[in-house]
C-alpha cells in the first residue's frame, strides 16, 4: 500500500515547536512527511529537527534545488496539506493568494485537502482582517481548525493556541479517508465524563467515566463539519481540536452549562455520566473520622428529562443508557423502560461493568444498541468510541430536518 504523502506547513509562530510532535505523530502512524517551514519558522525551530524527525530534505524558498521545481512538485504529489501553526501573517497570504517562498507557492499548487491550524494572540485571531481570511480560506473548501483555549505565549490566556498536537493528527487522517461534511452548519453540544458530588473539600462521590466515548462524539462530529461544545466533566484527556470545552464539576454545574448550550443547538448528546443524587451537606472543611458516617443524599435534577420538556420541536435529542442486567430484566429491558422515561429521540443502551470490561467507562472499545423513540433498534458490534460515535451520527443525521 502506498504511504499517503503529507506536506507539513509550518509558519513563524511559537507554537512551532508543537508541530515537531504533529510531525512524529504523522511519521509513526504511516504518512511520509514533507515539512515545509517559513524562513521565521526555522527561527523557532532549526532545519536540523524537521530533516532529522522526516527523514526528508527541507526546504524554505524557491530556489533551492530548482532543477526539481520543488514550488509546483511539492504541492502536486501532496494527498494532503497541513499548515500548523498557521500564523495571521500565513492565513492572509493564502487568502490573498501570494506567493513569496515555498510553502506559499505549494499552498497554490496542492489540488488535495487542506488544513489550517491558526495558532496566534486572541486579538489577532479576532480582528476582522483574519476572521475574513479564515472565511475566505473555509469557503474555498479549506478546513480552519479553531484555536483552542488556555495559555498563551506570555502570563495571559485567551483563544488562540494550537490544539494538542494528538488531535491535530486525528483531524489528519480523517481528511485524508475522506469524511463526508453531512453535518456542516449545525450546531451540537456533547456532555462527557463523570460528575463529582462533594462531600467536604476532599472527598466525593464519583463514578468511572473517563470522557473518551464524549470526546469521540466531539471530534467525530467537528470532523463531519459541525460545531461543536463539549461540556466536560472532570475530563483528563487533551481537547479535541477544533471543539469549544465548557469545563463543570459537578452535575448542577452541568445541568447549568447544557440548558445555557443547548437553546441555540441543533442537537444535544448527554454521553457524560451524571450522578443521580448529590450530598445534602457540603461541609466547608475536611469530615473528621467517625465509627460509622451516614450521608444524606438529594436527588439531582434529570438535564435530560429537562433538555426534553424544553425542547425545540427540530431539535434531536439523544440520552446514553449505561446498564447492567439484574434479576428485574436485561439491559436491552432496562434501557427500553429508560427511554420511555427520558422521552429523547435515541438512547444508546451500552453495558457497564467492573474495571476491564470490554464496553462501557473507561476503555478503548464499546457496543451498544441504539434504540429509536419510532421503535427501530440498531445494533452496532464491539468496536472503537469513534465507530459508535460515527454511527450514533448517522442516526442523528436521518433525523435533522
Ligand atoms: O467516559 P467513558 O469512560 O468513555 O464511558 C462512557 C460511558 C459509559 C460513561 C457512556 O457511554 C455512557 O453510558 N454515558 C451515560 C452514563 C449514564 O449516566 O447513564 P444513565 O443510564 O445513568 O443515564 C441515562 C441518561 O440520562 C444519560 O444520557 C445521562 O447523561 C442522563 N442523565 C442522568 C442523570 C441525571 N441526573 N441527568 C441526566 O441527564
Amino acid at each position: 500500500m502506498t504511504r499517503p504523502q503529507v506536506v507539513l506547513g509550518v509558519s513563524g509562530g511559537i507554537a512551532a515547536y508543537k508541530a515537531v510532535e504533529l510531525l512524529r505523530q504523522l511519521t509513526e502512524s504511516g504518512h511520509d512527511v514533507t515539512v515545509v517551514p517559513t524562513a521565521a519558522a526555522l527561527s523557532f525551530v532549526g532545519e536540523p529537527t524537521w530533516a532529522a524527525l522526516s527523514g526528508r530534505p527541507v526546504a524554505t524558498s524557491v530556489w533551492t534545488d530548482v532543477h526539481e521545481v520543488p514550488h509546483v512538485r511539492i504541492g502536486q504529489a501532496a494527498d494532503l496539506v497541513v499548515v500548523a501553526p498557521a500564523t495571521a501573517d500565513l492565513l492572509a497570504k493564502a487568502a490573498a493568494g501570494l506567493a513569496d517562498d515555498l510553502l506559499t507557492n505549494t499552498l497554490l499548487t496542492a489540488r488535495c485537502p487542506v488544513v489550517f491550524a491558526p495558532a496566534m494572540h486572541t486579538e489577532m485571531w479576532e480582528h476582522p482582517a483574519t476572521q475574513a481570511n479564515v472565511a475566505t480560506l473555509r469557503a474555498r473548501g479549506c478546513l480552519v481548525v479553531e484555536p483552542a483555549v488556555g495559555r498563551l505565549t506570555g502570563a495571559d490566556s485567551g483563544k488562540g493556541r494550537l490544539p494538542d498536537p494528538v488531535e491535530l493528527a486525528a483531524v489528519c487522517r480523517r481528511v485524508l479517508a475522506g469524511v463526508d461534511q453531512d453535518l456542516a452548519g449545525r450546531r451540537v453540544v456533547v456532555s462527557a465524563g463523570g460528575t463529582r458530588e462533594h462531600l467536604d473539600p476532599v472527598r466525593f462521590l464519583g463514578n468511572r467515566s473517563s470522557g473518551k466515548q464524549g470526546w469521540a462524539l466531539a471530534r467525530t462530529a467537528q470532523a463531519r463539519g459541525a460545531e461543536v461544545v463539549v461540556v466536560a466533566a472532570n475530563v483528563a484527556l487533551p481537547e479535541p481540536a477544533g471543539v469549544k470545552v465548557v469545563r463543570v464539576t459537578s452535575a448542577l454545574e452541568l445541568r447549568d452549562a447544557v440548558l445555557a448550550e443547548a437553546v441555540s443547538a441543533d442537537v444535544v448528546v448527554m454521553a457524560a455520566a451524571v450522578a443521580d443524587y448529590r450530598p445534602v451537606e457540603r461541609l466547608a472543611t475536611k469530615r473528621k473520622k467517625t465509627d460509622t458516617l451516614q450521608v444524606e443524599l438529594v436527588q439531582n435534577p434529570d438535564v435530560l428529562g429537562e433538555l426534553v420538556a424544553a425542547r425545540s420541536a427540530d431539535q434531536v435529542l439523544v440520552g446514553f443508557a449505561a446498564e447492567t442486567g439484574d434479576a428485574d430484566g436485561s439491559v436491552l429491558d432496562h434501557g427500553r423502560a429508560k427511554l420511555a422515561r427520558k422521552g429523547c429521540d435515541l438512547l444508546v443502551v451500552n453495558e457497564v461493568g467492573e474495571t476491564g470490561h470490554p464496553t462501557g467507562f473507561e476503555g478503548e472499545s464499546n457496543a451498544a444498541v441504539v434504540l429509536a423513540a419510532d421503535g427501530a433498534a440498531v445494533e452496532v458490534p464491539l468496536g472503537s468510541k469513534e465507530a459508535l460515535a460515527d454511527r450514533v451520527w448517522d442516526l442523528v443525521r436521518e433525523r435533522l430536518h
